[in-house]
């Protein structure tokens, strides 16, 4: 992405600044991209202590992944609700207001400042940390062109970082190619980033794709993991090679 042409805030530059990353596990959260909840309880069972965060989104979440979700909170895991939230504002209110109530630790919403807005001001007072989509990553400019912008990809992504940090949001949603780029726009925001595979795994549907450890090192802050770990023949075992690799390259 192109760098921004304002900056609203510099990062701390200070080499003196103590590090407040979360332990190597905790930067893992494994995408739960399962068709039932049977499947996912198995799965859950096979990464037992590998794994402390897990994701849930659209295909899990409506096949009673949601309550999953609540159970997993009340056994110490954390959960983050992918559910890119966009609506009028009292209604995106009143489902972030449910969602804090759930304990979750952080939900995706899309990043138009009226449901931003609605979402910070619905969130106060919770632990619920809210992550902005700024552009998804399935849009290139003539996308956008289509849908009827007429700003490209790059801008657009910069334009709306800034919103979400003004606004209050706690991180963005963001590809390894954008972190160091987003990390100059906002700070110590939480950056968030899908695309991971180990090397030598195959990609999937993924485009653009990154190490864990070269995400590490362009500042993401977590690594959301799906296929590399809930398709692997050793789940958990996946998952601590993975959380060893955040480990050496976070030193
Ligand atoms: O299986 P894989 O590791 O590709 O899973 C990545 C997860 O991250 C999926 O749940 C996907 O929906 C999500 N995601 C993504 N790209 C984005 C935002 C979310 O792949 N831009």
């Amino acid at each position: 992405m192109v760098l921004p042409r304002t900056m609203p805030r510099q990062p701390d530059q200070s080499p003196a600044r103590p590090s407040l990353k979360p332990a190597p596990r905790d930067r893992l959260i494994v995408a739960l991209d399962l068709p039932s909840l049977a499947a996912a309880d198995a799965m859950i069972e096979r990464l037992g202590d590998a794994v402390t965060f897990y994701k849930i989104g659209y295909q899990l979440g409506f096949a009673g992944g949601l309550e999953l979700a609540q159970t997993l909170i009340r056994s110490g895991k954390r959960i983050f609700l992918d559910m890119k939230l966009h609506d009028i504002g009292h209604t995106v209110a009143r489902g972030v207001e449910s969602v804090a109530r759930m304990g979750a630790t952080f939900l995706t919403v899309h990043a138009y400042p009226q449901t931003m807005r609605a979402a910070a001001e619905a969130r106060a007072g919770s632990a619920l940390r809210l992550l902005a989509v700024t552009v998804l990553t399935s849009y290139d400019d003539l996308d956008l062109n289509e849908a009827g912008y007429t700003i490209g990809v790059d801008d657009l992504v910069a334009r709306r970082a800034a919103q979400a940090q003004e606004i209050g949001m706690d991180g963005l949603v963001c590809s390894a190619e954008e972190a160091s780029a987003l990390r100059l726009l906002v700070g110590d925001m939480t950056l968030v980033t899908p695309g991971i595979r180990p090397a030598g795994l195959a990609r999937g549907d993924q485009k653009r794709v990154t190490t864990p450890a070269r995400a590490i090192t362009e500042g993401v802050d977590y690594l959301v993991v799906g296929r590399p770990i809930i398709e692997a023949s050793d789940p958990a075992a996946m998952a601590n090679a993975i959380v060893a690799e955040i480990a050496t390259a976070a030193t």
